[in-house]
């Protein structure tokens, strides 16, 4: 028999307590040899959306066990450093923004920081010119990771034990887990960069190549998960998982030091919070823009009656296009960690600013960036991954943690079997130079040490009537708040259904470089009325992935009928019970 007695275990205690499911029959078994996809889902009790279906059935494990949404988060996100390396991670960070059952909102920052050796050139050559190559790969593109520190911060709001929370991650890792099909192209792309970026043999390369249905055993990984279910955070922080990272980073340049490590701490932020047409919007604040741009975009289409025009009417894509542009210009100019740099967040998000932010907008005529040079959107993939949870109770969970590109770094610490991040990217090596997803950033946004680097990252909930209604997110660099704006849009004001809300094609503009990027199932007609307008078009891969958890309240008014959406794009799936 190949999977373990766990999984077993767990298959005989699924089967007792199946009750709320409606479009499939129950979700009886946990096999990592033999799962599907599936991309939407009803139910009662809880649900968990995430990139890979063994990941959201870890979590509806832990609910199905008595565990709240946060228990199934960390959950979640801890099956999703073993089955989705691309982006799910030990070595990275993250944002969770959560509104518990008694109304209490949450907002913990455990995004990656500079290491206390780096600097504000540090990738700049000796004509000044920056060295992207350093940035974005290999050792020194590491910032010092957060994700491990945010799971046991987070378990202040959660239930169960942490060795309940990480066994099925262990096990995973462990006993190992078949690979989809687009795990197995993702790695057999990165083969080349896997074999420059690292100096020991890594579990990711493999010869051969991978196909669709191969297993994957990360022994390495589920010593160093133990270590975490022995010895807490300093079980990564401290200890072996922490000389293993120091002894890594001494292999090429790299800069994270014990100290580094061991003084890394999540931080808990005021959330981002607003009202959108009635609705209670929750998001995460700096040092991730994403609440803020989603606040912007939000606010200045709030009175300009969207929902007439029609969903992705050229009138509407137009609106929420300037919208879009002037948040991102805001972004460049004023956006930064706010423990080290003056942001003006409370203008930057006043009715009075946004008003006169877009007193030049023409209906039916471009804007324009005038911003003399472009930006350059790298082809490299944007890996981030977002999960959404609710539970019976009404806690309702956003968490999304970043590599940053698809692998993060390239690097494996070696001996303790996870990817480290290229987060140092997100910095602006160079004010005015643009980074991997085309971003500008000024001296708001310089490396210092010690400093968080700006996120995108926009963990969002949305309230009706003071009630659970959205929980959303998705990856997706610079375009991860535009989405999330779409997606609630989408159902707001155009009333479409949570599938077709995070399905339908998606678009953005980040100011520079002043072009709308559409997704190839864009509507041509649209695409024609934009050019007439003056817009730049510019067709591109698939514009995020959004997870979607859409809530109403029963008849009884008690509890709750959850309809859980996984997008299209990618392997993510819905799971619930
Ligand atoms: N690395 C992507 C982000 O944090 O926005």
């Amino acid at each position: 028999m190949k999977y373990s007695l766990f999984f077993l275990l767990a298959l005989a205690g699924i089967i007792c307590c199946q009750t709320g499911c409606r479009n499939q029959a129950v979700n009886t078994s946990f096999n990592p040899f033999d799962y599907s996809i599936q991309k939407t889902i009803s139910c009662t009790n809880g649900a968990v959306v995430s990139a890979h279906p063994l990941a959201s059935k870890a979590g509806v494990m832990m609910l199905e066990q008595g565990g709240n949404a946060v228990d199934a988060a960390i959950a979640t996100q801890l099956a999703l450093a073993v089955v989705y390396p691309g982006a799910g991670n030990l070595g990275g960070g993250g944002f969770m923004v959560a509104r518990l059952k008694d109304g209490k909102t949450i907002a913990l920052d455990y995004r990656e920081k500079a290491p206390s050796a780096a600097s504000r050139d540090m990738y700049l050559d000796s004509a000044g010119n920056p060295v992207m190559r350093l940035s974005q790969h290999g050792h020194l593109s590491a910032g010092v990771p957060g994700t491990v520190a945010g799971l046991f911060a987070s378990m202040k709001y959660a239930s169960l034990p942490f060795p309940e929370l990480i066994q099925p991650a262990i096990d995973l890792a462990e006993k190992g887990f078949t690979i989809t099909a687009a795990e197995a192209s993702a790695l057999n792309h990165t083969q080349e960069a896997f074999r420059q970026y690292n100096t020991s043999k890594i579990i990711f390369i493999k010869h051969e190549g991978w196909k669709p249905g191969d297993t994957l055993v990360q022994t390495d990984l589920s010593e160093t998960l133990k270590r975490m279910r022995d010895k807490g955070q300093k079980g990564f922080y401290e200890g072996e998982t922490a000389r293993l990272i120091v002894s890594e980073m001494k292999k090429a340049n790299g800069i994270i030091s014990p100290d580094d490590l061991k003084n890394y701490e999540a931080k808990e932020r005021k959330p981002v919070e607003f009202t959108y047409k009635g609705h209670t919007i929750i998001s995460m604040p700096l040092p991730s823009s994403g609440g803020i741009i989603l606040q912007q975009c939000l606010k200045i289409i709030e009175n300009r009656e969207i929902g007439k025009m029609g969903f992705l009417s050229a009138p509407a894509v137009q609106l929420m296009t300037e919208a879009e542009r002037r948040a991102y210009a805001d972004r460049a100019e004023f956006m930064g960690d706010e423990d080290f740099v003056k942001v003006p967040v409370h203008t930057l998000t006043s009715d009075a600013y946004l008003t006169k932010r877009m007193s030049d907008y023409v209906a039916g005529k471009a804007g324009n960036s005038q911003f003399v040079k472009p930006g350059n959107i790298n082809p490299e993939s944007e890996e981030t991954t977002h999960l959404s949870v609710a539970d019976k109770w009404g806690n309702v969970v956003a968490v999304t943690t970043t590599l940053n590109g698809g692998y993060g770094s390239k690097t494996v610490v070696s001996g303790a079997g996870f990817l480290l991040n290229n987060e140092m990217d997100d910095f602006s090596a160079k004010p005015g130079v643009p980074n991997m997803y085309g971003a500008l950033g000024t001296e708001a946004n310089a490396i210092e040490p010690n400093k968080r680097m700006l996120s995108s990252m926009t963990p969002t909930i949305v309230l009706k009537d003071n009630d659970p209604y959205l929980v959303v997110g998705t990856p997706g660099g610079t375009t991860i708040p535009t989405s999330v704006f779409q997606t609630i849009v989408n159902i707001i004001d155009f009333g479409l259904s949570a599938s077709d809300a995070v399905n339908k094609p998606k678009f953005h503009h980040q100011w520079m470089p002043d072009e709308i990027f559409i997704e190839k199932d864009f509507p041509a007609g649209v695409t024609d009325s934009l050019k007439e307008m003056g817009y730049t078009i510019s067709s591109r891969g698939s514009i995020g992935r959004t997870e979607l958890i859409k809530i109403e309240k029963d008849k009884t008014g008690e509890g709750y009928i959850l309809e859980a959406v996984a997008d299209k794009r990618g392997d993510d799936s819905a799971e619930g019970y």
